[in-house]
């Protein structure tokens, strides 16, 4: 039953850029992924892009933190990104930034549309200014005395002792958690998307209510929106921010920036425009074909985002734009039914989870087992984990290959069947393979419906009724007689258990796509997989080559309790580094001699010779004539400055190095080189791959510090 080809842009939320991904970043990227596989497989045009979301206030601050600038930040970030995305088989055709020319250009366009459309308004808003800092707060850095009960130490929005909630301004004795001053309301004018317009309410009324074409927001998100929309009344929205802010100035209006939440989505395009200018593909004209599907996969979190603002941007900005053809919104991860929070280390990580060398399909599998098209949160459950791989997965799927190509192997030479399953013999007996096939009708409307969890069942239903008939047949025992007739009756139940294995492993692609391959390569099948050639049958097999081990529940202990060590998340992936091999190493036995020192130990006092110190690079600059080199210049909490030669060219522009706070070695002999004298040295990480990775003190340190 092939489609007619449909056309696709498909999202995923853009992370923000202040910290590497979390689990709930990669589950996200899982759902979309499966059915932007499932797409493809069925021949559709498909364009699958993500983004960096790198503007706004934290992103700012925090960079100030390290003493870096927020660019190098975001790209210290970026180049963590592709590890997990090509770990986890996230298939994004492209990953862009919104700190990119194409989202400069494509904000101030659409903002500028809006503008002439008589959409954007201009009010004063006072809002509270930290004067040593000389910058306008967002609440979330304002804390006071709760005005409700009194409590200390209470965020500019809510209470946590009561739940109260006020404005920042209601605060008893504010201040500004980035220097402690007393704010100071201040007024500026501001600028606002004119979402109460009677034009625009009316649209997203009607958008909300069928956002396309036969297409209708999840009942869930309906009622959200409802409450926002019918019930209340839409204020207008405040797009702009003074400066200092890290984000797009607003044309027309010096020293305001667009906030981020304006860009952000906009940079769904401006990645869509970065993938599409690959392949010389025209923009605006693809933007207008009338066939093209828009959607994007959110969390229930930034739902108000993507249902009210987004659309209404969009559609009044005009054409090549286009409001979304749906969205679709998903749930929470959860660790064992509690929130998983950075904070207190609960939960698991993405990158420890591919350290310690765990099958990334056995988590997409999982994942998808767990899937719907509601908004429920969805819980990771170790031992559930551990099961539904192994008893499942493995247990129920690769053990029908495993057992039925091993006889074809040894007694057929890997010679299948002509007579499965078209034959007449199976058809009457309703065959493994009919009943495979008699699936696909129901896989494919879950699938297109992002049901991965139906898909899941009715899989392994199907995997069931095929170990069960095969066991009926008995094939151990038609394998040890030695007439005609239980040879071929051994060679058809085989090849019947292994033509529904195969059409089983198509049904599972979108979600195990390596399992999947290498399933299908035993009959032969070359990678990229499409769904017309379900039903297609071989007439031989290659030799059976293991498909997939099981969980072994010790690596998920190292995962979940390297979780519970892990602290923040910035230092998640280096923190839960050692961890991982620890819990996983085994402990030395106890009568190794540990006292004896191998000649590549040191002693602390042999460490304490080396003087460590913070160091802040105050300048840097290329070096005429070396190609590895930067000069550096360094505050080490001395009278001067030091200069120090750094081979990391390769790996940092000079002018993302300035402000950065990095370890050097302070009493390393001073070295004449042919550029000048090198009084020191810095420390970064590297391995056998490429990249060099300059190592950061935590918050905190200042120049001249120790480290010890
Ligand atoms: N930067 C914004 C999105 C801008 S989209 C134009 C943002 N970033 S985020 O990093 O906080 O979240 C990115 C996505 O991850 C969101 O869809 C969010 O709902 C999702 N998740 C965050 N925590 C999650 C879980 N625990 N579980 C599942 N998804 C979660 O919001
Ligand atoms: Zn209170």
């Amino acid at each position: 039953m092939p489609e007619s080809p449909r056309k696709f842009f498909v999202t995923t939320a853009l992370p923000y850029a202040n910290g590497p991904f979390h689990i709930g970043h990669v589950m996200e990227y899982i759902q979309a992924d499966i059915w932007v596989r499932y797409q493809r497989m069925r021949g559709h045009e498909m364009h699958f892009v993500g983004a960096d979301d790198t503007h706004g206030a934290p992103i700012m601050l925090q960079a100030e933190k390290e003493g870096i600038t927020p660019k190098a930040l975001v790209a210290r970030i970026a180049a963590t990104r592709p590890r997990v995305l090509d770990g986890f088989g996230i298939s994004f055709d492209h990953w862009h930034s919104t700190d990119s020319p194409e989202n400069v250009e494509l904000s101030q366009d659409i903002y500028t549309r809006l503008k002439a459309r008589g959409l954007i308004g201009s009010r004063a808003v006072e809002q509270f200014y930290d004067p040593v800092k000389a910058m306008f707060l967002p609440d979330r850095y304002v804390k006071g005395t709760c005005p409700v009960c009194g409590t200390k130490d209470q965020y500019g929005d809510a209470c946590e002792n009561c739940s109260s909630t006020y404005n920042a301004t209601e605060l008893i004795d504010p201040y500004s958690t980035l220097t402690g001053a007393k704010p100071e309301l201040r007024t500026s004018e501001h600028l606002f998307f004119r979402l109460s317009d009677p034009e625009v309410a009316n649209y997203l009324k009607r958008w909300t209510a069928e956002p396309s074409a036969g297409q209708a927001l999840q009942p869930e998100v309906r009622n959200k929106v409802k409450e926002w929309l019918v019930d209340g009344e839409l204020a207008d929205w405040d797009i702009s921010r003074d400066a200092p802010y890290f984000g797009i100035p607003i044309p027309d209006a010096p020293g305001k920036y667009f906030y981020v939440w304006l860009d952000a989505p906009i940079g769904y395009l401006a990645s869509l425009k970065a993938h599409l200018a690959k392949t010389g593909t025209d923009f605006s004209t693809f933007l207008q074909d009338p066939a093209l599907e828009q959607y994007h996969f959110i969390g229930k979190d930034i739902v108000y985002f993507h249902t009210l603002f987004w659309p209404a941007m969009l559609a009044f900005a005009g054409k090549p734009y286009r409001a979304p053809t749906n969205v679709y919104v998903h749930g929470f991860i959860t660790f064992l039914n509690e929130k998983m929070s950075k904070s207190r280390g609960t939960g698991i990580s993405p990158v420890t989870y591919l350290d310690l060398g765990l099958d990334p399909e056995w988590f997409r599998y999982y994942i998808a087992t767990k899937l719907s098209d509601r908004v429920e949160d969805l819980d990771f459950n170790p031992d559930d984990f551990v099961a539904r791989v192994n008893s499942d997965l493995v247990g129920k799927f690769v053990n029908i290959a495993s057992r039925a190509a091993t006889f074809i192997t040894r007694h057929f030479n890997g010679e299948l069947s002509l007579r499965a399953p078209d034959h007449a013999h199976f058809k009457e007996r309703a065959g493994s393979t009919t009943v495979a096939w008699a699936s696909r009708p129901l896989i494919e409307e879950a699938y297109a419906a992002r049901e991965f969890g139906k898909v899941v069942r009715e899989v392994m239903r199907v995997a069931d009724r095929v170990n069960e008939r095969f066991d009926a047949e008995k094939p151990w025992e038609l394998a040890r007689r030695d007439d005609a007739e239980s040879r071929a009756r051994l060679q058809d139940v085989c090849t019947d258990a292994l033509n529904a294995f195969r059409a089983l492993a198509y049904y599972l692609a979108p979600i195990a796509p390596s399992l999947a391959t290498r399933a299908t390569d035993l009959f032969n099948v070359p990678p990229n997989l499409l769904w017309d050639d379900i039903e297609n049958v071989a007439d031989r097999i290659n030799p059976y080559t293991h498909l997939m081990t099981r969980v072994e529940a010790a690596k998920v202990d190292a995962l979940i309790g390297v979780a519970a060590a892990a602290a923040a998340p910035a230092v998640a992936t280096s923190a839960a580094r050692p961890a991982a091999k620890a819990a996983t190493t085994p402990a030395p036995a106890k009568d190794t001699p540990m006292e004896q020192t191998s000649p590549s130990t040191i002693t602390i006092d042999d460490f304490a010779k080396v003087d460590l110190r913070i160091a802040k690079i105050v300048a840097a600059e290329h070096v005429d004539g070396a190609d590895k080199l930067i000069k550096l210049t360094l505050d080490v909490g001395e009278a001067q400055p030091r200069t120090v030669f750094a081979g990391i060219k390769s790996a940092y522009k000079p002018e993302d190095l300035v402000g950065r706070l990095t370890p050097m070695v302070a009493n390393l002999a001073p070295r004449k080189m042919k550029f000048g004298l090198s009084e020191g040295m810095v420390l970064a990480a590297s391995g056998d791959g490429p990249g060099i990775f300059l190592l950061a003190p935590d918050t905190g340190a200042a120049p001249g510090m120790k480290v010890k």
